[in-house]
């Protein structure tokens, strides 16, 4: 399977963002975690600096909604183009409604879900779906240790997915030493921040994120 890494903007130094943007230009996707404060501890960045990125970036945009309500966003962050917009499986109270509307509006669709939420329903909505976001950490924060119990949700999700064209994400802790077993849990596209930001050289990491 071929695999996708998405390097996550928050582990960035937002002082040299334009700098730090060509550090990563080799990466399949840039990951934005948009944090509200009430779905996660924690407050980020918004459009605005998504709109920035957008203009001096190549790189195809993924966008990770961490708030609340997220079909009120959906037409604002889909103006910015991003490939992908993902929305909690905790916070989308229509999730089939909602996942239709980000295709509608042009965009993939994905899922994510935290650790402890199981996958169940996720057979529902499977004709809506392109990508799965499983969180390897809680979310919220970045620098935090992967949760070696989401390999076999990983497997499981591989399982109930079967054929049908849906990508499975991983977000959180995620580095060379585990992407391996990630990937032979099974899947498909990759997402770090502080791996490849704190990399020395980040083209050389994301290559070997590819092929370890
Ligand atoms: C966690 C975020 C992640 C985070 C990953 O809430 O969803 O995208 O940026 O950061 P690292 O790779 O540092 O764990
Ligand atoms: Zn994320």
């Amino acid at each position: 399977m071929r695999r996708r890494i998405s390097a996550s903007i928050l582990a960035a130094d937002f002082g040299n963002l334009r700098e730090e943007l060509a550090r990563v230009k080799d990466a399949d996707l840039i990951h934005f975690d948009v944090m509200d404060g009430h779905f996660v501890p924690n407050i980020s960045f918004g459009l605005p600096v998504i709109a920035a990125v957008r203009r001096c970036s190549e790189v195809p945009l993924d966008v990770h909604l961490m708030i609340e309500g997220p079909e009120r966003y959906l037409e604002a962050f889909a103006a910015v183009q991003p490939e992908i917009i993902t929305v909690h499986y905790e916070a989308a109270v229509h999730l089939q409604r909602t996942l239709r509307q980000i295709r509608e509006l042009g965009c993939r669709a994905g899922v994510s879900l935290n650790p402890h939420t199981p996958l169940d329903g996720l057979r529902y909505v499977l004709d809506d779906l392109d990508l799965v976001l499983i969180m390897t950490v809680n979310p919220g924060f970045g620098g935090q240790q992967f949760i070696p119990a989401m390999l076999d949700k990983i497997q499981h999700c591989r399982e109930l997915i079967g054929t049908a064209p849906i990508e499975i994400q991983v977000d959180g802790g995620v580095s060379l030493e585990n992407i391996p077993l990630l990937a032979a849990a099974g899947a498909s596209n990759f997402v770090a921040g502080s791996a490849i930001f704190q990399a020395e050289d980040p083209a050389a990491y994301i290559a070997k994120m590819r092929t370890v």
